[in-house]
């Protein structure tokens, strides 16, 4: 099925122009195709909307201070099961395996992993439009 997702590099990360470049051609290189991407800083209020599912967790102090502190770099990406193949691009949330992009080139840090990736349709409608909504609000 012919899918869109959202794909993030995160802050820090995002400062890294080689790394942006690998993940873009780990993108292209499995079919899928950048849509629309953009540097984009969230704010308080497109953060807490792109995490609410988060709202109350431990981690969510951290994880908001965090994706708010500098700019990331966000991809609107489309293809045959995007969702499921940019998830596997990225692995799992801890301990990545080589050869995934957080393998690659985390730091074995869970908040500063990286990259997000949106888990259904849903998320990435949802994600895409506030998506859209920080990059109004960056210019
Ligand atoms: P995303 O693509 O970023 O959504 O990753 P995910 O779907 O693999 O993870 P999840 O949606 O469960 O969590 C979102 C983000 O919160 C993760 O990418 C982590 O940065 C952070 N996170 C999740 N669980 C933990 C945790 O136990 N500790 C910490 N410090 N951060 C966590
Ligand atoms: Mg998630």
């Amino acid at each position: 099925m012919i899918q869109k997702t959202y794909f993030m590099v995160k802050p820090e990360f995002a400062n890294n122009e080689k790394l942006v470049e690998a993940v873009q051609k780990r993108v292209a290189d499995a079919g899928l195709e950048i849509e629309f991407s953009s540097y984009v800083k969230y704010d308080e209020e497109t953060a807490s909307e792109h995490y609410a599912e988060h709202k109350g967790k431990g981690f969510y102090p951290e994880l908001l201070n965090y994706i708010t502190s500098d700019k990331a770099f966000g991809m609107i990406v489309s293809g045959e099961d995007a969702i499921a193949t940019i998830r596997a691009l990225a692995g799992p949330t801890k301990n990545a395996p080589a050869g995934t992009i957080r393998g690659d080139f985390g730091i074995g840090d869970v908040t500063k992993n990286v990259v997000h990736s949106s888990d259904s349709p849903e998320s990435a409608e949802r994600e895409i439009a506030i998506f859209k909504k920080a990059v109004e609000k960056s210019k």
